[in-house]
């Protein structure tokens, strides 16, 4: 299956653009990518510095799933990402942490943003996986801490384009394995990479910050930790 692809060179935020052409019945796969966001927006209602030279880009999606079940769809776009990245630069070595995040050295280079609408009945009417990677700046005040593809060495004449094109490609296998074999199988080809597992690690809520050993993910993808206090918690995202 193809994609159908909106270049543009500034939008306030690829989400919002994709959200629109959603609204007057855009196809399953529509990618809208910007070159600079003016309005790139981040989990938990940060902001997504969005200047020239890094990419930005949001899939349109409207699998025939419930809407929980399709926001396991973060973790297809990290595993794409992930092996797009890899193809890009044999020598990188990403690792996933949870909920959707790419890292590179322990230090975030992705993000991704799922938005989705529901139907009147309450199924899944569309979702939009807006994602963003650092090739060539990051943000320096961020929480957690970032790097780019250029810091991390052989991707100096990696433009956005070719980072977009080679995700696609990457997204379309495990797209189907999703699609097929359900979140499961995505699962395990993610916790194969996860970040952590087995440690201690932190973990930000809107209100609180929460440790703890990191066990697994169960099968919904929500983090399964076991805190300090040796009781079990499962975090959704
Ligand atoms: C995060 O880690 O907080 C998610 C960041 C998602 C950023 C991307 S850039 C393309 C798309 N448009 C946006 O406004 N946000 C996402």
């Amino acid at each position: 299956a193809s994609f159908t692809l909106h270049a543009r060179e500034e939008v306030g935020s690829t989400n919002d653009e994709v959200r629109l052409l959603a609204e007057t019945g855009a196809q399953d796969r529509t990618v809208v990518w910007a070159l600079r966001q003016s309005a790139g927006r981040g989990r938990q209602g940060r902001t997504w510095v969005s200047p020239e030279g890094n990419l930005y880009f949001s899939l349109l999606l409207r699998p025939e799933v419930a809407i929980a079940e399709a926001a396991n769809l973060s973790f297809v776009a990290a595993l794409a990402l992930a092996d797009a990245i890899k193809k890009i630069n044999p020598e990188i070595t990403p690792s996933l942490k949870w909920p959707n995040d790419v890292l590179v050295s322990s230090k975030k280079i992705s993000g991704v943003l799922l938005e989705s609408k529901s139907t009147a009945s309450g199924a899944l009417d569309f979702l939009i996986m807006g994602i963003g990677v650092n090739i060539r700046t990051y943000p320096g005040d961020a929480r957690y801490p970032a790097t780019s593809l250029l810091e991390q060495g052989g991707c100096d004449n990696l433009s956005p384009g070719d980072l977009l094109s080679a995700f696609l490609n990457s997204f379309d296998p495990w797209y189907k394995v999703w699609k097929k074999d359900g979140f499961m199988a995505i699962r395990s080809a993610w916790l194969d990479q996860a970040h952590g597992i087995g440690k201690t690690i932190y973990v930000r809520l809107p209100h609180q910050t929460l440790s703890g050993r990191f066990v697994t993910i169960d099968k919904d993808g929500a983090l399964d930790l076991e805190l300090d206090s040796g009781e079990q918690c499962l975090v959704t995202a």
